[in-house]
């Protein structure tokens, strides 16, 4: 509980009534809006080169380790976060940190920008989220 000096008590508790609509916007502004998650979603089927080794739905052409939907329940290479995706996203995976012996070039060799790259790695969250379709 906050404690709010007696004398201000009506005053202080209609501040905060104010504050909290911005609290839940500025949560709302953490998470990827649909339209980037969009953009993501294009550039990850189309110019990012991603779906070729990942597969549309993240199924994983190249093998288990190459999966992204939500079928997968253990990230190898980052800790789940945007900032984490990101960051391989624009590192690709080298043979010395893959799990697989199957490397991954920086921003999968295409020609994403850094804003781009921030799209693509929104829609890989968006799509680990997502069920898996059944077969
Ligand atoms: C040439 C094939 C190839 C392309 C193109 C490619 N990747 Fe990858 N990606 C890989 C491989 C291989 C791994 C590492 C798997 C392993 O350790 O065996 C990987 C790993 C990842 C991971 C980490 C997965 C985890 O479990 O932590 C993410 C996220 C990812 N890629 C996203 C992307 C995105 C987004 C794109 C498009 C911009 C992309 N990749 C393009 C082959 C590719």
């Amino acid at each position: 509980m906050i404690a709010l000096p007696p004398r201000c008590r009506p005053a202080c508790l209609a501040v905060l009534v104010a504050l909290l609509p911005a609290t839940i916007r500025a949560q709302d502004a953490a998470a990827p809006d649909s339209a980037t998650v969009a953009a993501g979603r294009q550039l990850f089927e189309g110019r990012g080169l991603c779906a070729t080794c990942h597969g549309i739905a993240g199924e994983g052409m190249l093998g288990p380790t190459t999966t992204l939907h939500a079928g997968k329940t253990k990230w190898l290479h980052h800790d789940g976060s945007l900032e984490g995706v990101v960051a391989v996203i624009t590192a690709g995976v080298d043979a010395d940190h893959s799990t697989s012996g199957q490397v991954m070039p920086p921003r999968g060799g295409s020609r994403l920008t850094d804003a781009q790259v921030r799209q693509v790695a929104a829609y890989v969250l968006h799509l680990h989220r997502k069920p898996l379709a059944p077969s």
